[in-house]
């Protein structure tokens, strides 16, 4: 699979998501972390604390910008005030990506600060396309959208929640942030194969991957992302890296926070399947080095590696 500007990630290694309990060791301790995903949020803002923060990780890390407010499935036009603020931080950061979800949340002005699911119709699709790629062009650099988890479905949907977010983001060109965690706890609500889903996705445009743990009830899975990742989301997120090549993962712990070390260990076990699919495909002899030293993952290795 040649490089393109959503894939060419590939030395990002294994990130965790930065969040103030963590602040101090960070900051003093100045672990050994590939990079650290910010919530764009959080640091829209024209100083204090946070920023100072931000700055200091900075001189030290790479930073990755992740949003939750965009809604791009919103019936309203896009927030130009936020869009400005919002390319202030992208020049701070230098993020090479920026991610947010495909979701809608906002109506009238008026914010849920919900992730909810998008009906998957056509309309939907050419909405949301056409706000994915005035956000990519205004912002000058690739856009990745992340697929939520969701508690309900439409009747009026036309096609699958793979085909919605395939139709999407081939309009759009924009990337991909793949939630294995989030196909999982969906998968389960609504019971389809998440296989089938990770089988389905472009592969050349996934530019991150999201894992983490959720809280299963006797019906259904809430995404809490409260906990450590269990085997069935480690064995998607295998089966995602197989298909995509070696990608960008952050581990997500957003809520009965642990230390920082219980955090990193945990994300660090995405290393040991990152590792086993990178030997296999070196053993084969099919992982080729561009021009700028990166890891080129021809799509014949993924299939290979999947059969
Ligand atoms: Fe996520």
């Amino acid at each position: 699979m040649p490089a393109n500007r959503f894939n060419g990630h590939t030395d990002y290694g294994i990130g965790i998501g930065l969040r103030i309990p963590h602040y101090e060791h960070i900051l003093t301790r100045k672990p050994v972390v590939d990079w650290f995903e910010i919530i764009s949020e959080n640091y829209m803002i024209d100083g204090g604390r946070p920023l100072a923060v931000l700055d200091s990780i900075l001189e030290q890390y790479r930073v990755v910008q992740h949003g939750v407010s965009m809604y791009f499935g919103s019936a309203q036009p896009l927030n130009r005030e936020h869009l400005k603020r919002l390319k202030t931080l992208v020049r701070r950061t230098g993020t090479p990506w920026l991610s947010d979800h495909l979701c809608w949340g906002s109506v009238d002005g008026r914010y849920t600060h919900d992730l909810l699911p998008i009906p998957y119709t056509w309309e939907a699709v050419h909405a949301t396309a056409e706000k994915v790629r005035q956000v990519q062009d205004y912002l000058e650099i690739p856009v990745a959208v992340e697929n939520v988890s969701s508690y309900a479905e439409f009747h009026d949907s036309e096609m699958t929640e793979w085909e919605f977010l395939t139709e999407v983001v081939e309009r759009a060109d924009c990337g991909i942030l793949l939630d294995v965690n989030n196909i999982y706890v969906s998968a389960f609500n609504h019971e389809f194969d998440a296989r089938v889903y990770l089988d389905h996705i472009p592969a050349e445009r996934v530019a991150q991957i999201h894992i983490a743990g959720h809280s299963r009830y006797r019906k259904y899975i809430l995404d809490t992302h409260d906990h450590a990742v269990i085997d069935p989301v480690w064995e998607l997120y295998a089966r995602a890296i197989r298909r995509c090549g070696p990608t960008a993962t952050l581990l997500e712990w957003d809520d009965k926070i642990p230390s920082f070390e219980e955090v990193h260990g945990e994300a660090l076990k995405a290393n040991r399947f990152l590792r086993e699919v990178a030997a296999q495909a070196a053993e084969d002899g099919n992982i080729r080095t561009d021009e700028s030293g990166r890891r080129q993952w021809p799509a014949e290795v993924a299939h290979e590696l999947l059969a």
